[in-house]
């Protein structure tokens, strides 16, 4: 129980500073298309800041080294604290439907997996049902699933950059780079992986 509080505590959090970016943005823009727009536009960039701290910190402190560590070992915690950061987002989008602006069906199957895959991770870390899932099946899904949620990430962040404004690009680029950069980071430490145990092989 102990263990369990500061993670609530900081799943809390996260959901509290989405939840005030969100009202902030609907009080100064206003609770219509536009105002909510806005929020979505916002809310996405915090859920992604935890995502990626939750998709790369492993992966940088194996490359990078101890400064890193405190990053992986708080992996899943950032992962709960994206899921819960990512309600307000959800919220938002059953605001712009109540409102009478529903996204397109696409927009609602393509992102809906992306949905799934956030939540069945975050139960699927939870002690108990973490200890029934086969290894391999966790892996999988956690290979699987965080990917596509990066590529969902991705899909909207990126924007032709020759097309568009310096303005424009400010908040759209910086968040594409760090999905590219978060691939291959997670990869190189992979392939780094693969050649360590290589090694150790060959050497037994
Ligand atoms: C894990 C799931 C999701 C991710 C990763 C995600 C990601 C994003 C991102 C990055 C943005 C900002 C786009 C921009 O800056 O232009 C955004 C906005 C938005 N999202 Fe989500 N989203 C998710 C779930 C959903 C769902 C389920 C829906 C609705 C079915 C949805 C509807 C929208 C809408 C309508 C916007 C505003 C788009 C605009 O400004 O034109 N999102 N989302």
């Amino acid at each position: 129980m102990q263990a369990k509080q500061p993670v609530l505590m900081s799943m809390g959090l996260s959901f509290g500073a989405a939840l005030a970016v969100a009202i902030a943005t609907l009080a100064l823009a206003g609770a219509n298309e536009h105002g909510t727009l806005l929020a979505l536009f916002l809310t996405a960039r915090v859920s992604f800041v935890l995502f990626w701290l939750a998709y790369a910190g492993s992966a940088l402190a194996t490359l990078f080294g101890p400064t890193f560590q405190p990053l992986k070992q708080r992996g899943r915690e950032f992962g709960l604290d994206f899921a819960s950061a990512h309600l307000v987002h959800l919220g938002l989008v059953g605001w712009l439907c109540w409102i009478g602006a529903a996204p397109g069906l696409s927009v609602f199957v393509f992102f809906g997996i992306a949905v799934v895959f956030t939540y069945l991770l975050a139960l699927f870390s939870i002690g108990t049902l973490h200890k029934a899932l086969d290894r391999r099946l966790w892996w999988l899904l956690r290979t699987v699933g965080l990917n596509f949620i990066l590529y969902a990430f991705a899909k909207d962040f990126y924007r032709d950059p020759l097309a568009q404004s310096w303005k424009f690009n400010l908040v759209y680029l910086p968040f594409f780079g760090l999905c590219v950069i978060g691939v291959l980071l997670r990869l190189v430490a992979f392939l780094q992986g693969l050649g360590r145990r290589d090694m150790t092989v060959r050497a037994g």
